[in-house]
């Protein structure tokens, strides 16, 4: 059982008939959580009905910039940086009393042109990599509760990922960059962050000896983040995910859920919502399972600015509020593991209470989030989850629409462009 802080569990003894918390955060922090959030970004913040719910501290404690922290973002060209669309965020989680996980430093892609078509050295490469850790994370120094130092570092069969910060440095990259954020803020906790490490299995244990590595080379890491973009049916059972947790926790390191969702093929039935709020509530109740996970982020709150869609075709209704707003079941079930909605069945008044309605019509692009593909458990067959080409589907702004190993549509919608950063990511943008 993890910690309860004794005012709630005091009222929750006191009048049990009342609905112990407004929503996920607070019941998330009821249970011992530091938080519970959402990633966001601003293409999305110029909606008023989204940002009245994002600001709902009752629901998000901690929101994440989906895109405007990336390199390409912060470092569009050799030294010269760029804070502004980071600060929104960063200003925006201050304004709301909000805690914010910052993301990322170190990843393959996003990264502008310079980086990737420059001609470096182990030593030139190592300085661009310091200089930029430096500069991002001293501009956010004291405003960034967690900062993903190094992404995804890890191809899916467990090996190192062939990026250029592999190729030039070598591994060394991975405690170097640790390093070098420490430095720069050292009150900041800092993280790696990956997918497919949410079971036991050759890229969970690679990512266990990152953890190794950087210690091993006397730099400061302080947790792992579990990206968590999960597929219906194919989500594990939470003891599972609660082992493969405390395996990290084992190493003396936090742990999070970082860009939690949970896809399925659209249209979504009720059946396939019923099981993703099954999801949903194992991925939350492995996080309770286990003394250090310290929180969760879900990659938005609603299918109306999911990347999903745009990502894995024919795949969708990842959040746990659909694209008009309303609360789908992965919200209940979520409430009812976090002990919000046992205590009586008047608790239920709470899940739509604080519901934003909205009707306002809006098209913008959602946060990109840091994975392409989630691989499944090993029970399902790749045709189910592997994002198809469709010369259909046109992609909106800022989403990926090329690159190595991308397999969905190239076609950009009207007044865009496909934008070929770098080998590894071609990007959706004005024309
Ligand atoms: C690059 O330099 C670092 C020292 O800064 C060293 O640890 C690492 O092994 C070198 N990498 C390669 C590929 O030589």
């Amino acid at each position: 059982m993890r910690f309860q802080p004794i005012a709630t569990a005091l009222a929750v003894g006191a009048s049990a008939h009342l609905a112990q918390a407004a929503g996920l955060h607070d019941a998330a922090v009821a249970k011992g959580l530091l938080y519970f959030g959402s990633a966001t970004d601003n293409p999305e913040l110029s909606n008023t009905a989204y940002t009245t719910q994002l600001k709902n501290t009752a629901d998000f404690g901690q929101i994440t910039p989906g895109n405007s922290q990336k390199w390409d973002a912060t470092e569009p060209s050799q030294n010269q940086f760029s804070f502004t669309k980071g600060d929104v965020v960063a200003d925006l989680a201050a304004a709301n009393g909000q805690k914010l996980r910052c993301h990322n430093l170190v990843w393959h892609q996003q990264l502008p042109n310079w980086v990737t078509s420059g001609s470096w050295t182990n030593e030139t490469l190592t300085t661009v990599l310091k200089n930029h850790i430096t500069n991002v994370v001293q501009h956010y120094k004291g405003k960034c509760y967690a900062w993903d130092v190094v992404n995804e570092a890890l191809a899916d069969d467990g090996s190192y990922r062939d990026s250029i910060w592999y190729k030039t440095i070598g591994e060394a990259y991975i405690p170097i960059a640790f390093e070098a954020a420490a430095a720069a803020d050292p009150a900041a906790k800092l993280y790696y962050n990956d997918y497919s490490i949410e079971w036991a299995g050759a890229k969970s244990k690679a990512a266990q000896k990152i953890v190794q590595l950087i210690k091993s080379a006397g730099a400061k890491i302080d947790g792992v983040g579990l990206q968590g973009h999960f597929i219906v049916d194919q989500t594990p059972p939470r003891k599972d995910l609660a082992s493969n947790l405390q395996s990290f926790v084992d190493l003396d390191v936090d742990v999070a859920y970082t860009e939690l969702d949970v896809r399925m093929k659209t249209p979504a039935t009720p059946a396939n919502l019923q099981k993703q709020s099954t999801s949903f509530a194992n991925v939350v109740g492995a996080c309770l399972d286990t003394k250090r996970c310290v929180g969760i982020t879900i990659w938005d709150w609603t299918d109306k600015y999911s990347w999903v869609p745009n990502t894995f075709s024919g795949y969708g209704a990842a959040c746990p509020w659909d694209e008009t707003f309303q609360k789908k079941p992965a919200y209940q079930g979520m409430m009812a593991v976090l002990g919000a909605a046992s205590a009586s069945a008047s608790v239920s008044v709470a899940f739509t209470s604080a519901s934003a309605s909205a009707s306002v019509a809006f098209t913008s692009a959602s946060a990109t989030p840091t994975s392409a593909i989630s691989t499944p458990t090993p029970s399902s067959s790749a045709a189910d989850f592997l994002p198809q080409p469709s010369a259909a589907a046109h992609i909106k702004a800022y989403f990926q629409c090329g690159g190595l190993n991308y397999k969905g549509s190239t076609s950009c919608a009207s007044g865009l462009v496909c934008k070929k950063w770098n080998p590894y990511y071609h990007q959706c943008i004005q024309a």
